[in-house]
């Protein structure tokens, strides 16, 4: 079978088809999902094209749901029928926190390659198992850290590496969205220790470590604090709504982590000099920023400042000096990152469900044995470290040190060659 490009060519090459497995139907399972649906289009060179195989869910109308509008062949409120399913070639992994190392490590241990949400546990030991199990079972790994895909943010990152902004001195970087602002917001599994972990620390402040970690490289030391604004919230069952919904008049459970942290951290030096300092801060209770994901970042010889609300714009600052010194906008175009998958020409907004389809992408690459530009699981373990160094700093009220993860490299190496690629 013969595959096209986006100009309508056609490649020739051969077609793969690729069998999915999804566990858990919530946001995140519906957004990978369609992500596999929009891959032939957007990346026919490719010749992948996934198949919607098994899904599981604890909640049955979400299985029926997973059949009947997302069009799996086949539903089970069991994912190991998902991860036992010969057809299954690759998992996604959407599950509330609590359930990433258990399933993690068991999809491993099935020889299945799988894509599996931030922030892949609720700590970093958790994170560091289902990375070891992966590991030794030598399938490719994908994290959902989406807004590293976005077209700007690659742009950054290409302007940092060839020098263009000098040596990067400092940044201030954050993630403040209101998902909890309204203080009858339900009490989901995010809310819970025993279910989630931390709360904007490792539900937040894991995407803004993952997003200047890929921009610059790893942090070396934090020292941080949180806060919690709002201690109790009305009761939700799981799996019955999002972290959106409000209950009026519910009864009230106890909000057992972080709305707010901020981080004090240092990058480690680089080879063109000491490492950056800055300061990174998540809120899910802000009231104004809605999904406010982004950085300003100062170098020597220049500045880029972007944020998810505005995510096809790009201020840049390039040079100290000259008649347009200070900031330029650079609306997001065919140059920039994947852009050119999804809009022809300048200035036509891609979206977040754009960012998960570029993320299907590198997942599917590597599976595939094609390019490794896909985040991995040792990626998710040093940022977890990252977070469990802010959450004991937190509570010692000291700098801590984090420990390094071999192999997490942020991109900046392949992603480590899955000896049984075929296997996908
Ligand atoms: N990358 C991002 O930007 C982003 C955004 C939102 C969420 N997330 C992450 O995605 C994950 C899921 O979040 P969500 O917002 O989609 O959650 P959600 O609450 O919308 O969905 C969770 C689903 O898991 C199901 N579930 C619970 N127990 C299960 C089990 N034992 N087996 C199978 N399914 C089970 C629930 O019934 C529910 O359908 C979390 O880890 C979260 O941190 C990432």
């Amino acid at each position: 079978m013969t595959s096209t490009t986006t100009s309508g060519q056609t490649t020739g090459q051969a077609t793969r088809d690729l069998g999915v497995g999804l566990i858990s139907v919530g946001w995140m399972g519906k957004l990978h999902s369609r992500a596999y649906q929009a891959l032939p289009w957007a990346y026919p060179e490719l010749g992948l094209r996934p198949r919607l195989v098994h899904a599981a869910d604890t909640a049955s109308d979400r299985v029926a749901y997973a059949r009947d509008a997302l069009g799996y062949e086949r539903g089970t409120t069991d994912y190991r029928q998902v991860l036992a399913d010969p057809e299954v070639d690759v998992v996604s992994i959407c599950a509330p926190n609590m359930l990433h190392r258990e399933i993690g490590v068991a999809a491993a241990e099935a020889g299945k390659p799988f894509w599996i949400e931030k922030p892949v546990g609720r700590d970093a030991r958790e994170t560091g198992e289902v990375a070891a199990a992966a590991r030794a079972a030598g399938v490719v790994t994908s994290i959902g850290f989406n807004y590293r895909h976005a077209p700007a943010v690659e742009h950054v990152r290409d302007l940092i590496a060839s020098g263009a902004l000098g040596r990067i001195t400092n940044l201030r970087a954050v993630f403040f969205t209101g998902y909890a602002a309204e203080p009858r917001g339900a009490l989901s599994w995010r809310f819970k220790r025993e279910l989630a972990g931390s709360g904007a620390l490792g539900d937040l402040l894991s995407h803004v470590v993952d997003l200047v970690s890929y921009l610059i490289g790893p942090i070396a030391e934090v020292s941080a604090l949180t806060s919690t604004v709002y201690t109790e919230r009305p009761i939700l069952p799981m799996g019955s709504a999002t972290h959106f919904a409000v209950i009026e008049d519910g009864e009230l459970g106890p909000v057992e982590n972080d709305d707010y942290t901020a981080a004090l951290v240092r990058f480690a030096p680089t080879a063109q000099g000491p490492g950056a300092v800055g300061t990174l801060e998540a809120s899910r209770t802000i009231v104004g920023p809605q999904c406010g994901l982004g950085f300003e970042l100062y170098g020597t010889d220049g500045s880029a400042t972007w944020n998810f609300e505005q995510m096809n714009e790009l201020r840049l600052c390039l040079g100290r000096s000259g008649p347009h010194q200070g900031y330029t906008c650079v609306l997001a175009n065919p140059h920039l990152g994947d852009y050119a998958r999804f809009q022809p020409g300048p200035g036509i907004a891609m979206g977040y469900d754009d960012l998960k389809v570029i993320e299907a992408k590198k997942f599917l690459a590597a599976v595939a044995g094609g390019e490794r530009r896909n985040s991995t699981i040792d990626d998710a373990h040093a940022v977890a470290e990252v977070i469990a160094a802010a959450d004991a700093s937190a509570a010692s009220g000291s700098w801590q040190a984090v420990p390094a993860v071999p192999g997490a490299s942020f991109g900046r190496e392949p992603a480590p060659v899955n000896p049984d690629s075929s296997h996908g």
